[in-house]
Formats: C-alpha cells, structure tokens, sequence
C-alpha cells in the first residue's frame, strides 16, 4: 500500500506512523525526522533545513523534493510506503503523483486526521520523540515507562526545538496557508479519507486501521 498522512502539527501523524507502518510492514517516510537526522550529522542539508524548522517556517520544495526521492529510490520502499509530513505543498503533491505515475504504482489512500486547534498546542508542549525509533510520547497522555527514555530501544527521549508554543503557532500558520489546500486536491481524486484524531492513541490506531483494511480489501467507496 501507498499511503499519505495528512494533519496539522500535533495531530498525531508520527504516533499512528508507527502502529501503521507495523500492521501493514511498511517503511515510514516522515520528512521532519529526515531533515533532523541530516540537521544532527550537519549536513549541508541539515544545517539548510534546520533554520527553516527552527522558525516553524516549510523547507523550501527543491530540498525536500531532492531528498524524497534519494529516499524513495531506496528497494524497501518499492513495494509500497508510508508518507508522514510530505507532501505539504501542492508542487510536493504534483511532484509525487508525477513520480509515481511514471512507476506505475499510484497513491492508495491519504488519510486526514481531525484534531480541533485547541487541543494542538497542549499536545506539541509537553511531546517527547525518541531519536532512534520516531516513537512518540507525551508527558501527561502517553509518557515513557521510565523517566525519559525510550520504552522500546532505551534512546534518551528530546524535546524537539521546535516544539515550544511561539513555533508551533507558526506551524499552524503555514498548514493553514500551504498544506490544507492539498485537501481540496486529494478530495478531488477520491482519495481523502479522515480518521477522528481525539481520544485515546488505541482508539485512533483502531479507526485508522479499519479505513486501511478496507483500502487494502478494495471496499473503500
Ligand atoms: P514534522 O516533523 O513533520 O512535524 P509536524 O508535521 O509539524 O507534525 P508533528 O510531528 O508536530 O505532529 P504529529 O502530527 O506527527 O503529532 P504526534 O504524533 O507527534 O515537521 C517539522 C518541520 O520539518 C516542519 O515545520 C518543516 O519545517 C519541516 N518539514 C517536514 N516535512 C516537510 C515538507 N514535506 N515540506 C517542507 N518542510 C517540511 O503527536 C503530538 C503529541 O500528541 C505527542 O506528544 C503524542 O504523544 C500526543 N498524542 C498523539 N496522539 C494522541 C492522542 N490520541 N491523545 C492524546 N495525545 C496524543
């Protein structure tokens, strides 16, 4: 399967990532931790990408697009792939649909999660990433077994820089202004579909899985 998740910051792309890429034995492709594993080895990638992520401001398309596809060149992603935070332009999504189309292999589905504003920034605040694995956690909804480190690898846990509330308003301002239209754009070719994003994180994967099982059953009208 071939499949985009779509959302505003926070609301909970990277935490189902995971349970998805797991059901369905997919890579996860999530463009933030890319450009943060280039901004920790100080790449010229890295280093280019990180001023735009510290200010809450989108990476500008030729540097994502230039590393999407090193990316998915790779022989895992041949099969099928999971996209967390790209595209998040309309030239991201064009560029894909192009690629893909030249493949044979289009997108399956893109799934919307729906999270009310109010509850974004109480939710990015107090959010801690593992490293290593992309496991999400939070220090009152789902926080770690042990103070601050990974419950499946052991990786001390971080405190993204970009995830104090000034930023994450701003990230809100550029999904408004550059990514909600790709809403509109996969709307139109029938590929949208929204999963509620409030609740507990088990009651989110279950409803994100059954739209997928019945993508992957081809019952999805
Ligand atoms: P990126 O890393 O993609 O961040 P984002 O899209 O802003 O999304 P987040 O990671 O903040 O939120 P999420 O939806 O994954 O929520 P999560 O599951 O963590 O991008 C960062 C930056 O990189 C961008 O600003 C940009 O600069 C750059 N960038 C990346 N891709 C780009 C692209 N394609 N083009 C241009 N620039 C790009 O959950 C959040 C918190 O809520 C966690 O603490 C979690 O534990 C908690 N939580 C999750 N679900 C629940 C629940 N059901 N109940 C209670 N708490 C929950």
């Amino acid at each position: 399967m071939r499949l985009v998740l779509l959302g505003p910051p926070g609301a909970g792309k990277g935490t189902q990532a995971v349970h998805i890429a797991r059901a369905f034995q997919m890579p996860r492709i999530a463009t933030g931790d890319l450009f943060r594993e280039h901004a920790t080895q100080e790449t010229d990638l890295g280093r280019e990408a990180k001023a735009y992520m510290d200010r809450g401001e989108l990476v500008p398309d030729d540097l994502v697009l230039r590393m999407v596809s090193e990316r998915l060149r790779r022989a895992d992603a041949s099969d099928g792939f999971l996209f967390d935070g790209f595209p998040r332009t309309v030239a991201q999504a064009i560029a894909l649909e192009d690629h893909l189309a030249d493949a044979g292999t289009p997108l399956d589905v893109v799934v919307r999660f729906n999270i009310p504003e109010s509850e974004i920034v109480r939710r990015i605040v107090n959010r801690r990433t593992c490293p290593t694995d992309g496991s999400v956690y939070h220090l009152d909804f789902a926080p770690p077994e042990h103070d601050d480190v990974c419950d499946l690898c052991g990786t001390p846990l971080v405190h993204r820089a970009d995830d104090t509330e000034a930023v994450v308003r701003r990230r809100l301002e550029e999904y408004h202004a550059k990514t909600e239209r790709l809403e509109y754009f996969y709307w139109e070719r029938g590929l949208l579909r929204d999963v509620e994003s409030v609740g507990p994180v088990e009651e989110v994967t279950r409803r994100t899985l059954a739209v997928l099982d019945d993508i992957a059953d081809g019952d999805a009208a």
